[in-house]
């Protein structure tokens, strides 16, 4: 690989951090909101969604979103096929990231979660806001969408219970190697912050999966 084209995939690796990183931020909003569903009633969940849904600024934040979803994935897709291209490169390119065992599979867990997020998003956001899946419900003389009553119904599913749990184990393993890997892509693996940084990386891929995965489990054995 010339010089260029090394910086231009230096440049790729570094947009698609960025994005990654940004979504790790998602994910941790989207924890906090859905652990709302668990509560007795399903009302701070429902107005919540309904705030993430319809807020001006959360609405410019969702097409951010998913904007930061399709450049990391295709930028995720371009370095992976550089990467494959030029092998040998590789191995002199990659810095202390690369030791992790999870680093082989970015790819293969990538395309699960990518499966499991066209699939989340047709059942819980396209059904809910277009195909009426989420019935109509009254708060304090507003009406909202009932989400809350939607997720349980799906919760109580042991299939789908278990495809969700599986998915965000995997989940966890993309996170534990995309998140000090987008620290390095950033220039941020100095030896001092190494340490920390991985630390935090453990800490980010077992939170993120557990805390999601609590949530069937409580609605599959609890009293909903
Ligand atoms: C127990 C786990 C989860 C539950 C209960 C859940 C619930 C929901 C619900 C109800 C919506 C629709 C929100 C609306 O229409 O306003 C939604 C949307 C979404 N979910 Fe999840 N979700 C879970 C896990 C995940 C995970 C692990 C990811 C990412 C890997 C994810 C990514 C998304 C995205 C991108 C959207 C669409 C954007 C949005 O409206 O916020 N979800 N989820």
């Amino acid at each position: 690989m010339g010089k260029s084209r090394f910086q231009s995939s230096l440049t790729k690796k570094f947009v698609m951090a960025f994005a990654g990183l940004f979504l790790i931020t998602f994910l941790f909003v989207h924890l906090v909101i859905n652990m709302l569903v668990l509560l007795p009633s399903g009302n701070a969940f429902n107005i919540a969604a309904h705030f993430m849904g319809t807020n001006v600024i959360i609405k410019v934040f969702e097409v951010v979103l998913f904007g930061g979803f399709f450049i990391h994935i295709i930028y995720g897709l371009i370095v992976q096929f550089q990467n494959w291209l030029a092998r040998p490169v590789r191995y002199r390119v990659e810095g202390w990231s690369h030791t992790s065992p999870f680093s082989k599979f970015m790819i293969h867990t990538a395309v699960i979660v990518f499966i499991f997020l066209v699939l989340h998003i047709i059942d819980f956001y396209f059904k809910a806001k277009f195909l009426g899946a989420a019935p109509p419900v009254e708060i304090n003389g507003k009406e909202y969408h009932d989400l809350a009553i939607m997720v349980i119904e799906k919760f109580k599913m042991p299939v789908y219970v278990v495809v969700y749990i599986i998915s965000f184990v995997i989940l966890g393993f993309h996170l534990h190697h995309g998140f000090q890997s987008g620290f390095q892509s950033l220039g941020l693996n100095h030896p001092t912050y190494t340490p920390f940084i991985k630390g935090l990386s453990l800490l980010v891929s077992v939170v993120i999966p557990a805390g999601f995965t609590i949530i069937p489990l409580v609605i599959l054995f609890g009293n909903y």
